[in-house]
């Protein structure tokens, strides 16, 4: 919870209390739990809200006051806090005080993200704040944040309750009223937590605890072990064109079941029983043809009846064997780009995470059915996947990344490149990563491959598309009484001990 308010102030890119996420928690006595503090659409919000009278697009989803779902972070970590923690509310949100109100030195890579805030000349408040003077902070500069301060101080004395009906709500509604955004005071006041059951499944022997719906992560982990059980992929090795293909070949039958299926559970009936049965698993797997690429145009979903990049990650276990894993977000690197003015803090573009229309492509070009269309008080389908393996009941690794829909295959990736080419974690994070999502039918794949590499793949049928970095994840691998810790070497995280 202390991590969480801390990332709002020093990750103000996707750490928040203006957004939502998950925490898988997993206790040393054994029991388990999912808190979905995720955004909820406003009450106000409808089916078609992002589209003008010809029916296309707006893009207001994604920019700007009406891009917001309703924030479930600090409601989330006063839940996660009441029901399991132990320290008293305000030393678990002082430390977020007291790094807002002294300020600290921007690192290289902070500096360099401020610089990416796309159209702040359009929200002179967020611009306000995120530069000096109109000037861009620079590498070791005290970057000093008094309204998110107070703000947090407020919350640090008063509970989750001043955030959703106190000084903070009044301020946030007013400025979504003067501004033609959605969140209502009744929004806020009736923003609900809930507790959910982990989905969990079975690989080689190892036990897994993973996201449940609204997330569309757990299913996707889950299937995709299922349909590679077994069949030898590994042997070809991490890296090799039989292995990638394997893989993206599973990646790209999960997804076209995403697109159709996965929404929330609360709105949907979400097939998941149906979507990990093992005949159904079989039948994908058998599927697959082990030389060629299979078109998506020719993958469909299953016909039974019936989600920046920018999200951050965080794993947490202490010497009792408890164990807190937290993905939240904004969605988009710092969100809708709104600050409500006074309360220093940015709000999530969720909305985005709906299928704004369904069947056309979203900000992550994610292709999403009707389960998934807008309806008041609804949560946008997630990727957000954090994720627990335990070995014989014990934990043994726990992993999550941001990354929008590239989560599910980044996870996916760490926790083959440990349980089947046996790499240690700080490898296994670091490898590179490649990503399919069915729609559009290419294969994302990072810098690491080789031409050679490459070639093959093309040679099978698929069309590659070099990226830059996909996912930061965070990984404990819990070994021979150590912990051991491995963060991404693609950015600034790091693991820490005390
Ligand atoms: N906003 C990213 C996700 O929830 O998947």
């Amino acid at each position: 919870m202390a991590v969480g308010f801390a990332l709002a102030v020093t990750h103000p890119s996707a750490g928040n209390i203006g957004g939502g996420g998950f925490m898988l928690i997993r206790l040393a006595d054994g029991r388990s739990t999912f808190i979905d503090f995720r955004e909820r659409a406003p009450q106000k919000a409808s089916r078609n809200m992002y589209l003008d009278a010809a029916g296309k697009a707006t893009g207001d989803c994604v920019v700007g006051c009406r891009a917001s779902g309703v924030p479930g972070t600090v409601r989330g970590l006063e839940y996660a806090a009441k029901k399991f923690g132990r320290k008293p509310w305000a030393d678990l949100v002082r430390p977020a005080v007291e790094l807002a109100s002294n300020g600290f030195a921007l690192s290289y890579g902070q500096a360099a993200s401020l610089r990416r805030i796309a159209g702040l000349n359009r929200f002179p408040e967020t611009r306000r704040i995120f530069q000096r003077d109109g000037k861009y902070y620079e590498p070791g500069d005290k970057f000093v944040q008094p309204e998110l301060a107070r703000t947090l101080e407020r919350i640090a004395r008063l509970g989750a309750a001043e955030f959703y009906e106190g000084e903070t709500a009044r301020l946030l509604a007013r400025d979504m009223a003067e501004h033609g955004g959605l969140i209502s005071l009744d929004d806020l006041k009736s923003y609900a937590v809930v507790e959910r059951k982990p989905l969990t499944g079975q690989y080689r022997g190892y036990e897994i605890l993973t996201a449940p719906p609204p997330s569309s992560g757990g299913v996707g982990i889950l299937q995709m072990m299922g349909i590679l059980e077994g069949t030898g992929y590994e042997k070809a090795g991490a890296g090799s064109a039989a292995a990638v293909h394997y893989m993206a070949e599973a990646m790209r039958r999960y997804f076209a079941d995403r697109s159709e299926h996965l929404a929330d559970p609360d709105f949907i009936k979400v097939p998941v029983a149906r979507l990990l049965a093992p005949d159904y698993i079989a039948a994908l797997r058998r599927s697959i043809d082990v030389e060629r690429a299979t078109p998506s145009a020719q993958v469909h979903a299953g016909p039974f009846p019936h989600e920046s990049s920018e999200t951050t990650h965080y794993s947490i276990a202490d010497a009792e064997g408890n164990v807190a894993l937290v993905t939240y977000t904004l969605n988009g690197g710092y969100g809708s780009k709104v600050t409500p003015a006074g309360l220093g803090f940015l709000l999530n573009n969720e909305m985005d995470d709906f299928a704004p229309k369904p069947g056309e492509a979203n900000m992550y070009g994610l292709v999403q059915g009707e389960a998934n269309a807008i309806q008041p008080g609804k949560r946008p389908l997630s990727s957000m996947t954090p994720t627990l393996i335990l070995r014989a009941g014990k934990p043994y690794l726990a992993v999550g990344s941001p990354g929008g829909p590239t989560i599910i295959n980044t996870v996916l990736e760490v926790i083959l490149n440990v349980l089947d080419f046996g790499m240690n974690v700080q490898d296994a994070v670091d490898w590179p990563r490649f990503h399919h999502q069915w729609l559009p039918d290419e294969l994302q794949m990072e810098r690491g491959y080789s031409p050679d590499t490459i070639a093959l793949l093309q040679k099978r049928g698929y069309r590659i598309k070099r990226v830059g970095a996909q996912g930061e994840a965070a990984a404990i691998l819990f070994g021979n009484g150590w912990l051991e810790g491995a963060p991404d070497s693609r950015t600034e995280g790091s693991a820490e001990g005390y």
